[in-house]
């Protein structure tokens, strides 16, 4: 196990694209970190230049107490698991499980009991004589992690490995992944474009815009507390309504209308100031005409299953009031609970919550 640490990293491709600018990260020893970002930001760039698939253009990368800025990939004790699995089609699982183990010098029958043992953990034990083609997309993602765990590394480096599951197999997998690196406890990089994983698994995320860090912070941090307007509207699975205006009187003047300030604001922006109000969908709820704190139109109303999802427009009947829960700031909702599996707003503990409980009022 090690810690990661980057120092002023820079990847820059022959024409000038920075994929990671300037990135300072320090991956906790044993931390489940997670990368997230649009598509193109960097996320692989980044897990490639920390495995030495990349050479980085400056900056330096250290894994422990050792600099691997200029070490081959093979010396840097990494394993990574790449989107498509990269499996040797023409190898059977045992001997794709044990490959690293080969590359190693490791023994034919060490290699072989290694595999096994590998194989029961991850539910493969059956599949062993099997090539690649002759399992499921489900199976052979359990072969590409049963890989890495057999190269007994320092760190894994994830790229994406879920995504080529259905909804329901990756929502199984990402409980597995979760379980496998807190029984290892193994310093894990999971890099991932779907948010909702990323507050689901890990214990902190970088969230990356054009190869620049934006924020780095526990999952309910960067829910709550955006950095800036970028994490504010990529972080949520419904996106957060955004709402120029300027303070006025303890409220956020609109114009034809005023917006509650919510109290985590108090105290800490001043009359005439220019803010953006952000409210998530979640956390307004519809009231009688006339009760709300301000009205308006709803525009999309999304069926979330025991949620329902309604976008806030102009300012318009019906009435509506938010619900600022335990801790709020001018750009955040109620926080999620914390000893449970993650999903930005609820929290998925099911022998506490019912599935339409809302952890931001009951804080299971
Ligand atoms: N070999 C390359 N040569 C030139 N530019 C590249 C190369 N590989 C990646 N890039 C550029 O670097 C930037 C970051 O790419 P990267 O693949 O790291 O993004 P990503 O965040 O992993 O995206 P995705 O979510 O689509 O996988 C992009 O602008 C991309 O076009
Ligand atoms: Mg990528």
């Amino acid at each position: 196990m090690a810690a990661i640490t980057t120092r002023s990293l820079i990847k820059e491709y022959p024409g000038g694209v920075r994929g990671v600018d300037e990135m300072d990260v320090t991956i906790e020893d044993g931390e489940f970190f997670a990368l997230l970002g649009p598509s193109g930001c960097g996320k692989t760039t980044l897990l490639r230049t920390i495995a030495g698939l990349e050479k980085s253009t400056s900056g330096t990368i250290t894994i422990g107490d050792r600099d691997v800025t200029d070490l081959e990939p093979g010396q840097r004790h990494v394993a990574m698991v790449f989107q498509d699995y990269a499996l040797f089609p023409h190898m059977s699982i045992a001997d794709n499980i044990s490959y690293p183990l080969k590359i190693q010098k490791v023994g034919r029958k060490e290699r072989h009991a290694q595999a096994s043992s590998v194989s029961e953990k991850l539910s493969l034990g059956g599949l062993l004589e099997r090539r690649p083609g002759q399992l499921s997309g489900g199976q052979q993602q359990r072969v590409a992690l049963a890989r890495a765990v057999s190269s007994r590394p320092e760190v894994f480096l994830f790229d994406e490995p879920l995504s080529n599951l259905d909804a329901r197999l990756r929502l199984e997998a990402r409980t597995f992944l979760k379980k496998l690196q807190l029984d290892l406890g193994v310093t894990t990089v999971f890099v991932t474009h779907d948010q909702a994983e990323a507050l689901a698994l890990a214990d902190r995320i970088a969230i990356m815009k054009a190869g620049r860090l934006q924020q780095l912070g526990t999952p309910r941090e960067v829910f709550q507390r955006p950095a800036n307007t970028f994490v504010a509207s990529f972080v949520g699975s419904t996106s957060m309504n955004l709402i120029e205006g300027v303070v006025v009187s303890g409220a956020v003047d609109i114009g034809r209308h005023r917006l509650p300030l919510p109290p985590a604001a108090a105290g800490r922006v001043a009359e005439g100031q220019k803010v953006t109000w952000g409210g998530r969908p979640e956390y307004l709820s519809l009231v009688p005409a006339g009760q709300g704190e301000f009205s308006g139109t709803v525009t999309v109303a999304e069926n979330l299953g025991p949620r329902c999802s309604s976008p806030w427009s102009s300012p318009r009947e019906p009435w509506c009031r938010p619900s600022w829960g335990r801790t709020s700031s001018p750009r955040s909702a109620p926080q999620p609970a914390s000893r449970s599996s993650r999903a930005g707003p609820c929290c998925s503990t099911p022998t506490a919550c019912g599935s339409a409980t809302r952890c931001g009022s009951v804080g299971c």
